[in-house]
């Protein structure tokens, strides 16, 4: 019995050794110790020992199953940090690898130059404002001196939601809005969306302008030209001549419109200025006195400037872009150069 314990050891203790990974020894554990275990056929035969062996072979066996208890579970430790440690190893991350570029957005080019016109008034001391697309008649035509049969009333260029409800047609009902409720000194920059019934390379329905006009006393024709002159040297660069030619609104009077020397040929002569050599930028006056009997503002004692300007003609003009419609189609690869 003594011969087949020792030899059972040594098996064991050798198998439990050359198991190479822990399912393995797990299947020896249980050929060792398990309900069939070679083991524990050893301790179902103790009962056909005589009475002075059964003692010596039980203590033997109790000793033997400690053993490879013990053997077992420093095994099995051996095999779970050898595991650990070639997980660790295959999982290392290689910070050398190149990263995946993410995509970034960038600002719709209408955007950019609202910005920046908005940004260049601010330093003159212009606050912003705004109105509502949908605009009373009132607003949008009444209040500016457009009487009933004003051709800028016509259906052709407006469109109605109802008899006296529109969507604005220009930014200049920010004018009266901002006259109603603040007494002069104001001076106001306002970039807003505006419709108008007209669709070709250089019309919208949908577009975008932006209105400025400043109240206070003694403002004159000169400080019109002094803060266009300005902004335009600002937004275009210096050194382009600009010229104010008589025109007609009728909210204000006098009345001009503004070129600047063309941007793109330096007023020889180009397509893009249909060889004039200038570009119409702008409508600008000062403030007729109608409009400020509309908002009650003593005609007496104040007196100041407006103006209007579409934000994606001074784009086109900008960047060289030759369709209005591009800004409106959203595709990506023109979009992504600004
Ligand atoms: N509202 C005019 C337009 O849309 C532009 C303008 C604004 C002209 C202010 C003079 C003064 O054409």
């Amino acid at each position: 019995m003594k011969e087949r314990l020792r030899q059972l050891q040594q098996d064991a203790l050798s198998a439990l050794k050359q198991a190479d990974d822990l399912n393995v020894l797990q299947n020896v554990r249980v050929k060792i110790l398990g309900k069939k275990g070679s083991l524990t056929e050893v301790m179902k035969g103790m009962r056909d020992l005589s009475a002075e062996e059964r003692p010596i072979i039980g203590n033997l066996v109790n000793t033997l199953k400690d053993l490879f208890e013990n053997y077992f579970i420093d095994r099995q430790l051996e095999l779970q940090q050898r595991d650990v440690a070639a997980r660790l190893a295959n999982e290392k991350i290689d910070v050398t690898l190149p990263g995946r570029k993410t995509v970034s957005g960038n600002l719709h080019p209408v955007t950019l130059v609202t910005n920046e016109v908005v940004e260049i008034f601010s330093r003159l001391g212009f606050a912003v404002a705004e109105g509502p697309e949908i605009e009373q008649d009132f607003y949008n035509f009444e209040a500016l001196n457009i009487p009933k049969d004003h051709p800028a009333r016509d259906m052709q260029d407006t469109f109605y939601i109802k008899d006296d409800q529109v969507l604005r047609t220009h930014t200049s009902p920010v004018q009266i809005r901002t006259m109603l409720e603040h007494k002069p000194p104001v001076r106001i920059i306002a970039p807003g969306t505006v419709y108008r019934r007209d669709s070709d390379i250089t019309h919208s329905p949908m577009f975008h302008q932006v209105e400025g006009f400043l109240v206070d006393d003694k403002v004159t024709f000169g400080d019109l030209k002094g803060v266009l002159t300005h902004f335009l040297n600002e937004y275009f660069g210096q050194g382009h001549k600009v010229r104010f030619r008589p025109s007609f609104f009728p909210f204000t009077e006098p009345s001009a419109e503004v070129d600047i020397e063309c941007v793109i040929c330096g007023g020889k002569g180009c397509r893009v200025c249909g060889k004039t050599g200038w570009l119409e930028i702008l409508g600008c006056g000062m403030i007729d006195p109608e409009v400020f009997r509309s908002v009650n503002y003593d005609v007496e004692k104040y007196s100041g400037f407006a103006f209007g300007m579409g934000l994606e003609r001074i784009a086109m003009l900008k960047y060289g872009v030759n369709d209005l419609r591009l800004f409106f189609d959203n595709d990506l690869r023109f979009l992504k150069q600004f």
